[in-house]
């Protein structure tokens, strides 16, 4: 298993010939998912004491495994949070696995966490916080949340009085579902402001007033979204960041989705304020063009992360001796093993160089103004409100919940798009809408129109 022999060989060839393949298509198979017993009776049994092979292993991938997922990079997949990893990024991944790297320790992986911390900083940059602000890569926005979440309570409690007490946070129902998963994590409560709409300091602060004093002492921090999952709402950053600073709040901004359009000059002004976070994450495999599975956290005070996460035992105690010196990436999220996750966006940010990260930002934001226009010109569709980033919701004049359904597994039937319904709150109720967001740069306005039509 671990010789190189013959077929070891042919598998290699095998593997680079199929990625390769797959990275130069431009519009890969959509997919569609199977029941797990269809496919069981597809490719049988496939894990046995003798081992099937590598060429018949790799077959069955490649005829049946392979076509039950969607490819997420389709240019029709509108849907949730799609991804476009570039293929410099992709090709780097499987240098990241065949270099077999340690990603927790310096000790260990100073070459790989060197790159990372080189598109780190490009991160940071984006953002504005202060002088010494770092982060580091995660598996992704809801471990990021966690790891910020917890140093944010471990913060709270140095103060002896809030030891005995269960935290509570303030987000809005806007805020992703990780937050409120993440709080369950860390056994603490939040309060979700009822608004779908941008936060507003003074919601934040009308909130807070109406706190009983017990809450009051509970509160520990606010988590405010740059890039609301359902909309692209970025919340009133900059309002909010003065309220969590007169109450002495930790600010959290979950940009997972949004953050990659702080690098896209015609909207970053939409995100001030976010230089006064305490925390942000923001997901690279989301809008910065990584492969799954990359996350970040940063911190404007990262001590306070090592504070909270830093794991002690003697058989780690080696890595804080002065000759292992270095940045050590355990310290500030939950994770002790890890992969240098963040070093295929290293590369890709080497090859191709910031600009064409901006570019492609732009593109995005720019395909949900012309999906605008095209909902705008059709009479078969209306907008449900501007779009907001490159997230668009709009609605199919006449159509139940049901419909919208229908029309979603329809188009995914025939591998055509694969673009889902979501919710938006109107007064007290739930309307059922469609929804775009646009990552891919190479979505093209007659894709939009296609998907349009087939509405009709
Ligand atoms: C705003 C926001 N936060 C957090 C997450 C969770 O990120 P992940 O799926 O990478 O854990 C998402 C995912 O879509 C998101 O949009």
């Amino acid at each position: 298993m671990h010789k190189i022999d013959i077929e070891l060989v042919n598998m290699t060839l095998d593997v680079m010939k199929y990625t390769i393949d797959r990275i130069s298509a431009t519009e890969p198979k959509i997919g569609i998912p199977r029941k797990a017993e269809d496919l069981k009776a597809l490719v049988g049994e496939t894990v046995t004491p003798k081992g099937i092979g590598g060429e018949v292993a790799f077959n069955l991938w490649k005829e049946h495994l392979m076509k039950a997922n969607v490819s997420i990079d389709h240019p029709r997949h509108l849907a949730f949070v799609p991804a476009s990893p570039t293929r410099a990024a992709i090709m780097f991944d499987l240098v990241t696995s065949a270099s077999s790297i340690h990603g927790a320790y310096w000790m260990e992986g100073a070459g790989g966490i060197f790159c990372e911390n080189e598109a780190m900083k490009w991160i940071v940059s984006l953002t504005g916080l202060p002088e010494g602000a770092f982060g580091v890569f995660t598996s992704g926005g809801t471990a990021a949340n966690l790891s910020a979440m917890v140093t944010a309570r471990e913060y709270w409690r140095e103060n002896d009085i809030f030891k005995g007490e269960k935290g509570l946070i303030i987000a809005s129902i806007g805020a992703h579902s990780s937050i409120k998963a993440m709080a369950k994590v860390i056994d603490v409560d939040v309060l979700l402001v009822d608004t779908e709409d941008r936060l507003l300091g003074s919601n934040l602060q009308a909130t807070i007033n109406n706190l009983t004093a017990h809450q009051r002492k509970r509160l520990f921090a606010v988590v405010a979204t740059g890039g609301t999952t359902n909309a692209g709402i970025i919340d009133d950053l900059a309002g909010i960041a003065v309220i969590c600073e007169k109450e002495q709040l930790w600010f959290h901004v979950d940009a997972a989705y949004g953050g990659g359009a702080l690098a896209a000059d015609s909207v970053r002004h939409l995100f001030n304020g976010i230089e006064k976070a305490d925390s942000i994450t923001i997901d690279p495999h989301k809008w910065m063009f990584s492969p799954y599975d990359c996350g970040a956290v940063i911190y404007k005070i990262p001590e306070l992360a090592k504070k909270a996460h830093s794991q002690q035992g003697s058989y780690l105690d080696i890595f804080k001796d002065e000759g292992a010196h270095g940045f050590n990436p355990t310290d500030y999220q939950i994770q002790l093993t890890r992969r240098v996750r963040g070093l295929p966006l290293w590369f890709s940010l080497a090859m191709h160089g910031t600009d064409r990260y901006k570019e492609a930002v732009e593109r995005g934001l720019e395909l949900a103004q012309i999906a605008g226009r095209l909902i705008q010109e059709k009479p078969h569709v209306e907008l449900v409100r501007n779009p907001s980033l490159s997230c668009v919701l709009y609605r199919r004049i006449g159509w139940k919940p049901e419909d919208y359904t229908h029309w979603t597994y329809e188009n995914h039937r025939k591998g055509f798009a694969l673009v889902t319904p979501t919710k938006w709150k109107k007064g007290d109720t739930f309307e059922t809408v469609s929804r775009f967001c646009f990552i891919n740069p190479d979505t093209t306005e007659k894709d939009i129109e296609m998907i349009l039509d087939s509405m009709l």
